[in-house]
């Protein structure tokens, strides 16, 4: 498959077989993940690879978390489904900022740093993604991890920063693509 083959078949998977992943296959996803480029090559990611009890367990902090919000009569959007998923999903990688993003900044060009270490994580996470279509896998990208964000990271005792989660397994669905805007209606091309 080539890359921009990996490019359009990847779907968000919702819905996974009840089929666990080979170990082997999850190293290539990491390793497609560390491949990434980053600013100064500072390689701004850690994983955390979750699965059985492992992976309940961070499901059930975030499901908690979410009633919490629920109770205190907040908008949850998304959240409760990305948990089920999570649940039902045999793999869950985690990926954390070693670097923190959230803290406050010095100054202007600390803050920009913390947008170069984002986007870092960011090519590493659609790497992951991409390596998965390859590998027949499917994955969803999921960001209501948040909602979770500091108990999950004391949950594991670490000072790193959780950005998101990448739930993987074999999918059971097939999704049609989503819509996207042309690249000629979000693109400006300038000639000389
Ligand atoms: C940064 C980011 C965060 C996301 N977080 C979630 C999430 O928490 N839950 C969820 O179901 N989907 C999540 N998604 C998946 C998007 O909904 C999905 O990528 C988008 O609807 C386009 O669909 P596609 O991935 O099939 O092309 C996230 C995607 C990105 C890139």
């Amino acid at each position: 498959m080539d890359v921009f083959e990996a490019i359009s078949q990847r779907r968000s998977i919702r819905k996974f077989e009840d089929r666990p992943v080979p170990r082997e296959l999850i190293e290539k996803i990491l390793h497609a993940a560390i491949l990434a480029p980053s600013g100064k090559n500072a390689q701004p990611w850690r994983f955390i690879v979750l699965e059985g009890e492992k992976k309940d367990e961070v499901v059930d902090i975030l499901e908690r978390s979410v009633a919490s919000f629920k109770e205190a009569g907040m908008q949850t959007g998304s959240a409760e489904n990305s948990a089920r998923i999570m649940r039902q999903s045999p793999v869950v990688i985690l990926v954390l900022n070693p670097r923190r993003t959230t803290q406050d900044f010095k100054d202007r060009w600390e803050q920009l740093g913390c947008l170069v270490d984002t986007q870092s994580v960011g090519a590493a996470i659609q790497n992951m993604l991409l390596q998965a279509t390859a590998l027949g896998l499917g994955t969803l990208w999921i960001c209501d991890v948040f909602y979770a964000q500091d108990e999950i990271c004391r949950h594991f005792g670490t000072n790193d920063e959780l950005l998101a989660g990448v739930a993987v397994g074999y999918p059971a669905e097939s999704p049609p693509p989503r819509p996207r805007k042309p690249w000629q209606e979000v693109t400006t091309w300038l000639v000389g």
